[in-house]
C-alpha cells in the first residue's frame, strides 16, 4: 500500500503555545507514524500581512523556533519532512499558474481573508493583492507536494476547498496531475487563553508558550483569570468555563486531585492560590518532556539547521518532479526548454 501524504504547517510569526499543541501539534505527531508527513514553514504567507524589513529579518530565527517547537512536541525528524517555503523556487511558479484558475469573486467571498486583515490591522480597502491570493498560494503548497490530506483548523478548511477546486479545474483543462486534497479537521475545541476571554493567541497576550521556562510559567499561571465573583476563598465558586479548571482538565493527569479541587472550589473551601499552585505543578510536569526535547536540540543548533536543510532538499525533489509534470501537461515545457537552452548557449558564448 502506498502511504498517503500529509501537508500542513505554520507561518513563522513566533513561538507556538499550548493552544497549538492540543489543537494541532499533538495530532501531527500522531499522524507522522501512518503518513508521509510534510510540515511547511510558510514564510511567504507571513509576508501577506507582514511585509516589513523587520519581519523578514525575523524569518530565520522564527523558523528555527518553529522547528524547535515541532521537535519538542514529538515531531520526529526521521519521519517528518520540515521545509522552508521561500526556499523552493517552484512555489512561485505554481502560484502564478494557479492564479488563472480561481476567480477574484471566489476569493473575495472568503471570510478568512477579512479575518486575517483584521488581525493584522489592515482595513478592507487596503487588503493587498497577495493577501487576497493567500488561498491560491496555500493551494500551490498543497498541490506542489501532491498531498492527499491537509490537517487544518476551522479557519483553513475553506482554503483546502479552494485547493480541491484548483486541482479539479487543472485536471479538467490539462489532464490528471493532482489528487484532490481533503481537509482533516481536528475535533479538539480551541483552548481558552489565560485571561479566559477568547482562544489562546500570542497577539492577545494570553498564551503559554511551549518554550516558556518555569519562572515564566509560574507567573502566567498565577496571573490567570478565575471566577470573577469569587473575592474570598470561602465564597462558593464556579468550575464550568473557569480557565484554571479548563487547564486542570486538559493538563493535570492526577484526576483525583482535580475532582477534589473542584468540589472544594464549589463549596468555597479552597483559595485560588492553591488551585493555581497545583495547576502550575501539573503543567510543569506536563511540559517538562517537551522542554527536555527542545533543550536536546537547542544544544546543537547545527542539527536544527540540518533538519531544515534536509527537509527543504527533499521538498525540492518533490517540487521539481511535480513541476515537470505540470509544464508537460500544460504544454509549457517545449517553448520553455527551447528558450532556456538557447539562453544557456548565448551566455556561454558571451
Ligand atoms: N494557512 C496556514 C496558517 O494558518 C499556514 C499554511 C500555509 C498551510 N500553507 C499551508 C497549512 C498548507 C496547511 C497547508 O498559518
Amino acid at each position: 500500500m502506498i502511504t498517503k501524504r500529509i501537508l500542513t504547517g505554520d507561518r513563522p510569526t513566533g513561538r507556538l503555545h499550548l493552544g497549538h499543541l492540543v489543537g494541532s501539534l499533538q495530532n501531527r505527531a500522531r499522524l507522522q507514524y501512518d503518513y508521509d508527513t510534510i510540515l511547511i514553514i510558510a514564510d511567504l504567507h507571513m509576508l501577506t500581512t507582514k511585509p516589513a524589513r523587520e519581519d523578514i529579518e525575523q524569518i530565520t530565527n522564527n523558523a528555527r523556533g518553529l522547528v524547535l517547537d515541532y521537535l519538542g512536541s514529538g515531531i520526529d525528524p526521521e519521519r517528518t519532512t520540515i521545509y522552508l517555503q521561500s526556499a523552493i523556487p517552484e512555489i512561485y511558479e505554481l502560484n502564478t499558474l494557479f492564479q488563472n484558475l480561481v476567480t477574484v469573486n471566489r476569493l473575495m467571498r472568503l471570510p478568512s481573508i477579512k479575518d486575517m486583515a483584521q488581525v493584522a490591522h489592515i482595513d478592507e480597502e487596503s487588503i493587498p493583492y497577495g493577501l487576497l491570493g493567500y488561498p491560491i498560494l496555500q493551494s500551490a503548497d498543497i498541490l506542489l507536494a501532491r498531498a492527499q490530506l491537509v490537517p487544518v483548523g476551522k479557519d483553513n478548511v475553506a482554503h483546502v476547498e479552494i485547493a480541491r477546486e484548483i486541482a479539479r479545474h487543472f485536471n479538467r483543462l490539462y489532464g490528471e496531475v493532482f489528487p484532490e486534497p481533503e481537509p482533516l479537521l481536528s475535533d479538539v475545541p480551541a483552548l481558552v487563553g489565560t485571561d479566559g476571554r477568547g482562544k489562546m493567541s500570542k497577539s492577545a497576550g494570553n498564551a503559554i508558550l511551549l518554550s516558556d521556562d518555569e519562572k515564566t510559567l509560574t507567573r502566567k499561571v498565577h496571573s490567570m483569570f478565575t471566577d470573577p465573583r469569587r473575592i474570598h476563598a470561602d465564597i462558593p465558586g464556579t468550575v464550568e468555563g473557569n480557565p484554571v479548571f479548563i487547564y486542570h482538565d486538559a493538563f493535570n493527569n492526577d484526576r483525583e486531585e482535580v475532582e477534589t479541587l473542584k468540589s472544594r472550589y464549589r463549596a468555597g473551601q479552597v483559595g485560588d492560590r492553591e488551585v493555581k499552585e497545583k495547576l502550575f505543578i501539573a503543567l510543569n510536569r506536563f511540559m517538562e518532556p517537551i522542554r527536555q526535547r527542545m533543550r536536546h536540540y537547542e544544544q546543537q543548533p547545527s542539527l536544527v539547521d540540518e533538519i531544515l536543510w534536509n527537509g527543504t532538499e527533499r521538498m525540492c525533489r518533490i517540487a521539481s518532479e511535480t513541476m515537470r509534470e505540470v509544464r508537460r501537461a500544460m504544454g509549457l515545457d517545449r517553448a520553455m526548454t527551447r528558450i532556456r537552452r538557447a539562453l544557456e548557449k548565448y551566455r556561454k558564448a558571451g
